[in-house]
């Protein structure tokens, strides 16, 4: 498995962090639930984890890469569906949880130890799908990771990521008793303060202060845009829609989405977008905006639950 340097602290922490969280089998750190053995069962199952957005794109023969994909079943199902895939993540153990997992059904993958922000290991134009789920919320500066993977990317590729939908994210741990008071302003590029650091899951309890970064819509767009991309889909979704408590994440997520994903994709070689529509060279203008007031921080009154 070659091995790559973090390229920042964050990234060192946040694999420190994730280390403690795959020792201690969080759901994110094992793969969930199990894939039929047929293969158009696999693809259902592929089809379900990915939310629909690579439907009716072809696997076999293709190369995929699954990016911070550590301890989740889309890099095996890639493989398993014909691709020839990489797994990336910078986590030794998320790694191994799935090379585990792959070795014992007879599946073969390739491994990378790396930050997603540094992916000079795999050269240009190397894969036709990337996917790459809630996991830009852990780097400040989602549009370098954007940037790398338009240049792994083949012409005509498609590129599928996910993270912390950048509203809702602001409001967790923000409930006063009466209301949600968000913890900094959309506008504000600081790390959004994780006051209760605690990840729980029924009795799994663990202590571990990842540092986490909202990323605004626009910035995710203009990223693509900027880096040669198209977007042809974004969505906006919470993992169930129940409610729960009032001030709890479940009760949160009824009303707001807890992700955002958005699908691009690299221009074919004739240099259009594919769906008839010219390609963009630059990204809109962004809009002048006055800084709303600063907000104090509330209060924390609940354990960090997700
Ligand atoms: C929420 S988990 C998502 C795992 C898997 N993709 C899934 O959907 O279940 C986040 C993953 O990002 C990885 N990660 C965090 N920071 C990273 C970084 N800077 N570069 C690469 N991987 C990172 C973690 O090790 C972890 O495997």
């Amino acid at each position: 498995m070659p091995k790559r340097v973090a390229v920042d602290e964050v990234a060192a922490h946040n694999e420190r962090m994730w280390e403690r969280l795959a020792k201690a089998g969080i759901p994110y750190t094992r793969p969930q639930g199990t894939p039929p053995r047929t293969r158009a069962g696999k693809r259902r199952f592929f089809d379900r984890i990915t939310n629909g957005t690579l439907e009716g794109v072809e696997l076999e023969g293709k190369r995929a890469l699954s990016l911070a994909g550590g301890g989740g079943w889309d890099a095996i199902l890639f493989a398993e569906l014909g691709a020839a895939t990489t797994l990336v993540d910078i986590s030794r153990r998320q790694l191994a949880t799935v090379r585990a997992l792959a070795r014992s059904r007879g599946t073969e993958l390739d491994y990378l130890r790396t930050d997603m922000r540094d992916l000079s290991a795999l050269g240009s134009g190397e894969f036709d799908v990337v996917f790459h789920q809630h996991s830009l919320v852990f780097v400040p500066d989602a549009g370098r990771v954007i940037a790398e993977v338009a240049r792994v990317l083949a012409a005509g590729g498609v590129y599928v990521f996910s993270t912390m939908h950048p509203v809702t994210f602001l409001f967790y741990e923000s409930w006063t008793g009466t209301g949600w008071r968000p913890k900094k302003t959309y506008f504000n590029d600081r790390p959004v303060p994780v006051l209760q650091p605690t990840w729980e899951f029924g009795r799994v309890k663990v202590h571990a202060p990842t540092y986490e970064y909202a990323h605004r819509t626009a910035d995710l767009v203009n990223a693509c845009v900027a880096a040669g991309l198209y977007v042809d889909g974004l969505w906006e979704w919470s993992p169930h829609y129940d409610g729960g408590p009032a001030g709890s994440d479940d009760a949160l997520e009824q009303k707001l989405p807890a992700f955002i994903q958005i699908r691009a994709r690299k221009p074919s070689s004739s240099g259009h977008a594919g769906n008839g529509s010219r390609r963009r060279t630059d990204p809109p203008a962004p809009p002048p905006f006055a800084r709303p007031p600063g907000y104090s921080p509330p209060s924390p009154r609940r354990i960090r639950a997700r």
